[in-house]
């Protein structure tokens, strides 16, 4: 494998994820590679987790800020033991949620062997456990921690499946692992345990209710006062990456549209169209039954669909914020958000 081959001029190979691409991927990533692979939320970028080098490529293809930290993947509670500190309260939510779509961001230990580059250099690390048969072959054959950010390029709309990545990172990566859609179809939820209170960081896959079931006690917002957001003395942000513009489409969205306006597209929510709906120029329903989980999952593959079909502006119906719709209404009011050199 070419492992020193600039970024464009790389050949991206689309495996189906059969036994012969588990086997590539672990010898590609320990050749100090990038492989996109599928997790229950959406498909991740994987890199070695102790390689500085690999991740320097990793945050290249995706053209990511490097002061953004990436997410360290293992199979196991006992693994994210090797990497950080688990508090009573992490404890807790890693024994009711792993595997599965929850991020725990924990006071990194610092024989952890993961690369500063992957933490950005704060004194923290956000550390998962997915629960997908693929991910979790590769971690366990692979035996290291692997950093996984969305397989998307910087700022753009996280891939629900491998067609994505390769419409994103095509040429820039060495490997696609194609495991079919993902079922979850929005990113982990982050919840940091570094004090006394757990914060929500970012809403996801897993709804907040189930979190503040587990713990007996509602998550602190992400707005509580700056110290307690720390862990230690560094002015690096907490959660650096919720940049308000993020997942962008092309297109402009217009959120709790209650009515088509002439030339937009519509991207819908329940059994009934609002006003003007059949005129619209092109139209996708995230949940003609109103779920929440169907909406999830359907959201990135829609909102791609549309931008695509040449709208220029996407009138979004609301979406109630129980359940998942908290994920949902937060990824669609950053892709809503004004970005710079744009109206
Ligand atoms: O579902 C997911 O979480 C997917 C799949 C592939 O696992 N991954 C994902 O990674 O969404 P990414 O890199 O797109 O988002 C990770 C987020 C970023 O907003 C980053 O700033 C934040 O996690 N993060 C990472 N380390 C952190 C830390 N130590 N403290 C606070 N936030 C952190
Ligand atoms: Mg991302």
């Amino acid at each position: 494998m070419r492992t020193n081959a600039t970024r464009i001029d790389r050949a991206t190979r689309v495996m189906p994820a059969d036994a012969e691409a588990i086997d590539a991927a672990v010898r590609c990533l320990a050749a100090g590679g990038l492989v996109a692979l599928p997790t229950e939320t959406v498909y991740g970028l994987a890199a070695d987790a102790t390689n500085g080098r690999a991740i320097a490529r990793l945050y290249d293809a995706k053209g990511r800020p490097a002061f953004n930290p990436l997410i360290a993947h293992v199979t196991d509670v006992a693994a994210a033991r090797r990497l950080a500190c688990l508090d009573a309260a992490a404890e807790r939510l890693a024994a009711a949620f792993w595997p599965g779509p929850l991020t725990l961001v924990l006071p990194l230990d610092r024989g952890s062997g993961v690369s500063d580059l992957a933490t950005a250099g704060l004194d923290t690390i956000a550390v998962r456990v997915p629960d997908h048969p693929v991910a979790q072959r590769i971690l366990a054959m692979f035996g290291k921690p692997v950093v996984a950010p969305s397989a998307n390029r910087s700022g753009h709309l996280s891939p629900t499946t491998a067609a994505h990545v390769l419409a994103d990172l095509g040429g820039r990566i060495d490997l696609i692992v194609d495991g079919g859609r993902t079922a979850v179809g929005v990113e982990s939820t982050i919840v940091a345990c570094l004090g006394e209170h757990p914060l929500l960081l970012r809403p996801g896959g897993l709804p907040r209710d189930a979190i503040e079931r587990a713990l007996g006690a509602p998550l602190a917002p992400v707005s509580e006062p700056a110290a307690s957001l720390r862990a230690g003395d560094t002015e690096a942000p907490l959660a650096p990456g919720l940049l308000a513009s993020h997942y962008a489409p092309n297109a402009m969205l217009r959120l709790d549209a209650d009515e088509v306006r002439a030339g937009e597209a519509l991207l819908a929510f329940g059994p009934d169209l609002p006003h003007g709906g059949d005129q619209a120029t092109a139209r996708l329903n995230l949940s003609v039954g109103a779920d929440p989980v169907e909406a999830a999952a359907n959201l990135f593959s829609h909102l791609r669909t549309l931008d695509r079909s040449g709208a220029t502006i996407i009138a979004v119906m609301p979406v109630p914020h129980e359940g998942l719709g908290e994920a949902i209404n937060d990824r669609l009011a950053r892709a809503a958000a004004p970005r710079p050199g744009r109206g």
